[in-house]
């Protein structure tokens, strides 16, 4: 991988690194996804899938999507509900919460063996942690899928979970994939 201008290549694919306040969020997000990509063997941001099925679609795709769709929701319900949510929370976790996708898939679509030992989003909570992000991110990004144990506690949180399902559920309809959907 050309990781001379990573840096620059990451601050260029999120446009949504802009929106968060917190500047020390805002640093650690990108530091966190140079750090992994530095130890990757991907040769570019993009090339990276959405997951092992949905391959036509980047994780760096589905990140913006999610990180979008949360904040349209994060609007709609401080609007319409008078709800207060922490934007910086939500953006910042949104942004980190895939981010172990890059250790999880191979460049021939297959789970490494990362992916199949360690449950996702491990990585990204420790990565997280790391870098002394608060509890509330980390709780966001431990619970935006349903193989933790740990349900997710505030509206941040809440919202991470649903507009990740939702957007993942979107490109499995637009590729006539199974639905994460439960009946
Ligand atoms: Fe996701």
């Amino acid at each position: 991988m050309i990781k001379v201008d990573l840096r620059n290549s990451i601050i260029e694919a999120l446009p949504e690194l802009e929106l968060i306040q917190n500047n020390e969020y805002k640093e650690a997000v990108i530091d966190i996804w140079e750090e992994t990509y530095k130890k990757s063997e991907w040769a570019r941001l993009e090339d990276v899938p959405k997951n092992n099925k949905v391959r036509a679609y980047s994780n760096v795709q589905h990140t913006r999507s999610v990180t979008l769709q949360a904040i349209a929701c994060a609007e709609i319900v401080e609007n319409i509900h008078n709800i207060k949510v922490d934007k910086d929370v939500l953006i910042t976790s949104s942004l980190l919460h895939d981010i172990s996708k890059v250790f999880e898939y191979d460049n021939n679509g297959n789970k490494t063996n990362y992916g199949k030992m360690m449950q996702h989003g491990v990585y990204s909570v420790s990565k997280a942690a790391e870098h002394r992000l608060p509890l509330e991110i980390q709780h966001c990004i431990v619970t935006h899928t349903e193989l933790s144990k740990v349900m997710p506690q505030t509206i941040e949180a809440l919202i991470l979970h649903y507009v990740d399902y939702l957007d993942s559920d979107l490109l499995s309809h637009v590729l006539h994939l199974p639905l994460a959907l439960k009946r």
